[in-house]
């Protein structure tokens, strides 16, 4: 049974109020609150347990190196890969996709070959594409979403010509909710040798994943979003695609030997850990994946269903508001712009006075807001804490904005 009154006890921050209300926090999209459990671990791992990790011959640095390398498995567990060390430990979803532009794309790619991308990506799955466009003249080619924010995956497999080398696709848009069908994605594409990348920032969060299922080449994940600290996330690389692949920072730790004149990597994974990394972070990252995983990740896709499901008969309710997405297969995820209203920022300030967090603005996902032909939405994100009650007060606060704006 899904306990939301202890699931929701579990998060020490649920209870405090916002400018003299109860917080309703539905900015998950941005980043996701954390359980006690991960507070505890963080304030456990700098007070009790820190030293550097891999360097040590001693107690400390020997136990932090456990507890940190424990966490690789987890990942793994948790995306379902075959092996720990397909899994890259880094500071999040950013670094996991600059990774695959500097140390796969870059050597490999050369002015013409192409980079199939949807136009609902986030700004990370973007820009370290367009620096292959400036760089060397790598061509990226756009595929539209449809008039309900759907993406076809016949459509971006449509796209594949003979100079197609990579395909870098979100698995949920962090403005629409948009599901895409990866594992169709991938499919086709494998048939056509064309590797995929897979922008896992927000789908790993809402439901159960499996890259093997999926069958995608790279799945890259961030731990703020996953109830885990900031800082933290992993990318999970196919074995072949590792040992392609040159690597993106260099420094301490990724080395075999480095002398005047050569250097030499050490074996992946940890020729792609370049420095001190985020030690404490990883390890609150995996106790929220623990976390996440004692739910079930199918009982909080269930949950945030529910919401989903009820937030749209609500919000559709209000003929006032527009619902940027209208797909059916989509996760609790809304944006939206109010007639009449000013900026998507001066709705958020109203709801923000209700103890009603959101997001307002481009969402990072520029060419989507092109497409859509809007300048700025709110957004109201569900995360696995909330609840039917505070669809209620959203709804509530919406009509406070509307009645002052309109
Ligand atoms: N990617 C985050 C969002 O969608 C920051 O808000």
């Amino acid at each position: 049974m899904y306990d939301i009154d202890k699931i929701r006890s579990d998060f020490p921050i649920l209870s405090r109020q916002v400018n003299g209300k109860p917080l309703v926090y539905l900015d998950n999209g941005a980043s996701a609150q954390k359980p006690k459990v991960v507070i505890d671990a963080v304030t456990r791992g700098y007070a009790e347990e820190y030293a550097n990790v891999h360097r040590g011959l001693h107690y400390l640095s020997n136990l932090a190196t456990e507890k940190y390398e424990a966490v690789r498995g987890t990942i793994a567990r948790f995306l379902g890969a075959e092996d720990e060390n397909e899994i890259v430990l880094n500071s999040g979803t950013t670094e996991g996709i600059n990774t695959v532009a500097y140390g796969w794309a870059m050597p490999r790619l050369q002015a013409g070959d192409e980079i199939i991308l949807s136009v609902m990506e986030h700004h990370a799955n973007i820009v370290p594409w367009h620096f292959l466009r400036e760089r060397q003249g790598v061509v990226l080619k756009w595929v539209d979403v449809d008039a309900t924010g759907a993406l076809d995956p016949q459509a971006v497999l449509d796209a594949i010509t003979p100079r197609t080398r990579l395909i870098a696709v979100t698995q949920l848009s962090n403005v629409l909710g948009t599901r895409v069908d990866v594992k169709a994605i991938c499919a086709g594409a494998r048939a056509q040798g064309v590797p995929v990348l897979v922008d896992g920032s927000q789908g790993a969060v809402h439901a159960p994943v499996n890259v093997q299922d999926i069958g995608c080449d790279f799945y890259a994940i961030t731990g703020h979003k996953l109830y885990g600290p900031s800082g933290s996330g992993a990318i999970y690389m196919r074995k072949e695609r590792m040992a392609e692949m040159h690597p993106f920072l260099g420094g301490g730790d990724m080395i075999r030997e480095v002398h005047k004149d050569v250097v030499t990597y050490a074996d992946p994974p940890m020729k792609f850990e370049a420095g001190t990394p985020g030690i404490v972070q990883t390890i609150g990252l995996g106790v929220a994946l623990e976390y996440l995983m004692d739910l079930g990740m199918q009982n909080v896709a269930a949950h945030e269903d529910r919401l989903r499901d009820y937030a749209r008969s609500r919000l559709d309710g209000l003929n006032w508001l527009q619902v940027q997405g209208t797909t059916q297969d989509k996760a609790a995820i809304f944006s939206f712009t109010i007639d009449g209203a000013a900026h998507a920022h001066d709705i958020s300030t109203i709801l923000d006075k209700k103890g009603v967090a959101v997001r307002a603005g481009h969402h990072c996902a520029g060419p989507l807001m092109d497409h859509l032909g809007v300048t700025a939405t709110c957004r109201a994100s569900f995360g696995l804490y909330n609840t039917e009650a505070e669809v209620d007060t959203l709804v509530d606060a919406l009509e406070l904005a509307h009645e002052l704006f309109a």
